[in-house]
């Protein structure tokens, strides 16, 4: 996928709402996106990586609709090339992060849209040990929570945000800076 792509791809759910439709998170991906990447920017104005990540986090819901579970890595997979590594980990654990912060903070379920307390039991619920200690391993999970705090609060029906070209020019800086930075993987 390169930049164009990317930005025809979330130009495309304007209108498109996740697996659950209008009983879901009560926006579509698209402004749900926008929204994300513009609260994203005000915490962490520095990092454009996690702002990217925040805007390009639910992707995999348009490009397997019927595969919600999997959804962080779909589109993880999907950007892993054109945007790197760090941004790939930080959407794939946009949900881990969500069971994560549902296992450790008894005040974050409140915050939770209705959609997606529906799909935390299909995402596997609260944590166990083993997997909240894996997890607490991976270098990126300040990050991905933060990125989850901004998905919660990114689903206002009446929010005003920029459009997705105002954040064209970030992604082709994150885009050009994965290209150029070395695959730790094969080091
Ligand atoms: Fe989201």
């Amino acid at each position: 996928m390169n930049v164009d792509e990317l930005i025809a791809l979330l130009a495309s759910c304007d209108g498109f709402y996740d697996s659950l439709g209008e009983d879901g998170d009560p926006i579509p991906v698209l402004p749900h996106s926008l929204q994300c990447a513009a609260r994203l920017s005000e915490v962490a104005p520095e990092d454009e990586e996690l702002v990217v990540a925040g805007l390009v986090h639910d992707i995999g819901h348009r490009l397997r609709p019927a595969h919600p579970v999997v959804h962080g890595i779909v589109a993880a997979d999907a950007v892993r090339g054109l945007l790197g590594d760090r941004v790939a980990a930080l959407v794939e654990l946009h949900v881990p992060a969500k069971r994560y912060l549902v296992t450790v903070d008894d005040s974050y379920r409140a915050t939770l849209s209705t959609g997606s307390i529906a799909s935390l039991a299909r995402q596997g619920g609260p944590l166990d040990a083993v997997e909240r200690a894996a997890l607490e391993h991976r270098p990126e999970l300040e990050d991905a929570l933060t990125l989850r705090r901004a998905d919660e609060d990114a689903k206002d029906p009446d929010a005003v945000v920029p459009g997705l070209q105002h954040w064209r020019p970030m992604v082709e800086r994150v885009a050009i800076l994965a290209s150029t930075t070395p695959d730790i993987r094969s080091t």
